[in-house]
């Protein structure tokens, strides 16, 4: 049987601990990765033990508190604290998901992991690089595309057409998807990945959108679309409760019907 072992300087070290006293309330303890390009160490968990009596409900808040007062090092991402931006994806407890909406309460384990996404490059910290995760949302020119002279006001659609987006419009292209999809792990250089194909499906089934087939014509790729398994770790994870599988075995439905006509 191989053997595979991990380089020495990719191995996770303890880290550093931060006990709390006179804690006001209940303790709750994160673990929490921490890796500098600065240093040249390598990553760590660091254990920081936090008083839920002067803490706000969410693994964000956690944080927060934790850079103010405990750690000012520990650098993550967060803007909107409402599951709106898409930030502060990381995964916790296990889970891909929203610090700013993942309860502290709903955190099964006593002592709470808290890593960057997974098969990412990191950043810092909590911070994964999502440089080529943008370059391929921006490959499928994710915007309106017409060929039609311009209406005099506004491109109209029926309530049924307007329909059709929905459980599309809502993505807000965090990640969680597509870091724990199996296929883009091993192919994520080619495989364009569960967030960036439900984005796709988006404007290929927005009605005011005339470049369908150069849409689908790009997606026709053994790599871009069909290195999805229907293994269905995206629509498990996503935090906005979508269905991003459904979305790439629609556009797969398309590719078929097009081919049969
Ligand atoms: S489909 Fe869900 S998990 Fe994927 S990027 Fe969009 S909001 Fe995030
Ligand atoms: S259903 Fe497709 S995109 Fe979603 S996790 Fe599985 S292989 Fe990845
Ligand atoms: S801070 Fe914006 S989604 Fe969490």
């Amino acid at each position: 049987m191989a053997e595979f072992t991990l380089p020495k300087n990719s191995k996770i070290t303890k880290g550093k601990h931060f006990p709390v006293s006179n804690a006001k309330g209940d303790v709750r303890t994160f673990k929490v990765y921490r890796w500098s390009p600065d240093d040249g160490a390598n990553p760590r968990v660091d254990t920081y033990e936090v008083d839920m009596g002067s803490c706000g409900p969410m693994v964000l808040d956690a944080l927060i508190k934790i850079k103010n007062e405990i750690d000012p090092t520990l650098t993550f991402r967060r803007s909107c604290r409402e599951g709106i931006c898409g930030s502060c994806a990381m995964n916790i407890d296990g889970t891909n998901t929203l610090a700013c909406t993942k309860a502290i309460a709903d955190c099964g384990k006593k002592e709470v992991p808290i890593y960057p996404l997974p098969h990412m490059p990191v950043v810092k910290d909590l911070v994964p690089d999502l440089t080529h995760f943008y370059a391929q949302y921006a490959s499928i020119k994710p915007w309106l595309r017409t060929q039609s002279a311009p209406p005099t006001r506004e491109r109209l659609q029926s309530p049924a057409e307007r329909k059709q987006l929905d459980g599309l419009y809502e993505c807000i292209l965090c990640a969680c998807c597509s870091t724990s999809c199996p296929s883009y792990w091993w192919n994520g250089e080619r495989y364009l990945g569960p967030a960036i194909l439900l984005q796709a499906y988006r404007w290929i089934v927005d009605s005011r959108d005339e470049d369908t087939g150069a849409r689908l014509d790009d997606l026709e790729d053994p790599f871009k679309l069909y290195r999805c398994h229907t293994i269905m770790n995206c629509t498990r994870t996503c935090p906005k409760g979508l269905n991003p599988a459904k979305a790439i075995a629609e556009i797969k439905k398309l590719m078929l019907e097009r081919r049969s006509v």
